[in-house]
């Protein structure tokens, strides 16, 4: 018999939206742009089919991956969004707590509306071994990145994610037609206070998105022993350059089409990119991931696991923190389901032999 919550990820969407301000609902269902991007993300994975082996026997199956050094329940984690507060009065909190319960590791950001510590805390409160990274944008000033990586550091978090798809801020069509550009009295960038001595005390400092280089990326692999991911690479020439760096894993995403809005879909981009880097550092990917299959054309494709952003926040606006970690539990059961009728004992099993592009021929 089936147990467990149902995963509906139009339905969560659709009940978060009759319940948040329409411009908070914009702001984080919006993309760039015309949102070609955005809605490319979920439609490359529909163009997409996952041709099942059969007769592969009934060895154990689990859904276990390791990745940095870690064991992670499932190929499965929570990229990092901004501002959890406007979906919950729990925020980041909620989400912290069940993606720790769940086993999910979770990226928290220079962007949330809770301090990396007590995101951190709780996560822990729930499980001790609980794995969360911090995500950050260099910062024009190399003392303000210096001190956010401090914080993520004495916080506990194992991996920081650069974002280096921002050298300047997208155009976010809906939220300049709503006028959409603070957050509400009361709600703040808690990672972004005090971070330079002489500041304004208990001040927030903007999130500058700024064309940084490869020599800032250098200087910030000189300041930290923390294993270094970059997020927003979907050039296969910069997934070689970045490997070359140093750098520990690559997180191939559009940023969820809220960049460069001619981006391709991510999933798109994750083939050339998995063949730059022939195995020599983790891929993880975000971008368009709703259902077990995705994750499984994902992993398929060259990915060691998957990214939800926008799904963790329509379930926290609907259910806090019970509705995250239903989501979780529920994507990645799903995820399982698939994974054994495609044939698999394990995420490796899934092979780029199995995935075809929908419509006929094929062969
Ligand atoms: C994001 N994303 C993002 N990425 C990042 O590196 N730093 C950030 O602060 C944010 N903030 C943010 C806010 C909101 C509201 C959204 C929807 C997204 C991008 C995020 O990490 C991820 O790449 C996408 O959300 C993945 O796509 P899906 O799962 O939302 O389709």
């Amino acid at each position: 018999a089936r147990t467990g919550p149902v995963h509906d990820p139009a339905g969560a969407e659709r009940r978060a939206r009759a319940q948040l301000r329409p411009e908070h609902y914009d702001f984080i269902a919006g993309g760039a742009g015309e949102e070609t991007a955005l809605r490319e993300n979920e439609d490359a994975f529909g163009r997409l089919a996952l041709l099942p082996r059969v007769l592969r026997g009934g060895a154990e199956r689990g859904t276990r991956v390791g990745v940095l050094g870690r064991e992670w329940a499932a190929p499965l984690f929570v990229s990092p969004t901004a501002f959890h507060r406007l979906a919950h009065p729990d925020g980041e909190l909620a989400t912290a707590r069940a993606a720790a319960a769940t086993g999910t590791p979770l990226i928290t950001g220079m962007a949330a509306t809770t301090a990396v510590a007590d995101v951190v805390a709780a996560a822990r409160a729930r499980d001790p071994e609980a794995v969360v990274w911090f995500q950050l944008y260099l910062q024009p000033e190399h003392e303000v990145t210096t001190a956010l990586v401090r914080r993520a550091e004495r916080a506990g978090c194992s991996a920081l994610v650069v974002t280096v798809d921002s050298p300047v801020f997208g155009t976010r069509t809906r939220d300049l037609r709503n006028g959409f550009h603070d957050l509400p009295p009361g709600l703040a960038a808690e990672n972004m206070r005090d971070l330079l001595p002489g500041a304004a005390p208990g001040g927030t400092r903007d999130i500058a998105m700024w064309p940084a280089g490869w020599d800032d990326l250098r200087r910030l692999r000189d300041l930290t022993d923390l294993p270094l991911v970059l997020k927003g690479v979907l050039h296969p020439a910069d997934a070689r350059t970045a490997v070359e760096q140093g750098v520990d894993a690559l997180l191939v995403s559009n940023h969820g089409g809220r960049q460069l809005d001619a981006a391709p879909a991510s999933v798109e981009a994750l083939p050339a990119v998995a063949e730059a880097v022939a195995g020599r550092v983790p891929l993880l990917m975000d971008g368009g991931v709703r259902r077990g299959s995705d994750v499984a054309l994902a992993l398929a494709l060259g990915a060691v696991a998957a990214g939800v952003g926008r799904p963790v926040l329509w379930a926290l606006a609907t259910g806090g923190e019970d509705g995250v970690a239903q989501m979780l539990t529920a994507l990645r059961e799903d995820f399982d389901r698939v994974l054994a009728l495609c044939g698999g004992h394990r995420p490796e099993d899934l092979t780029a032999d199995q995935v075809v592009p929908r419509g006929l021929p094929h062969r």
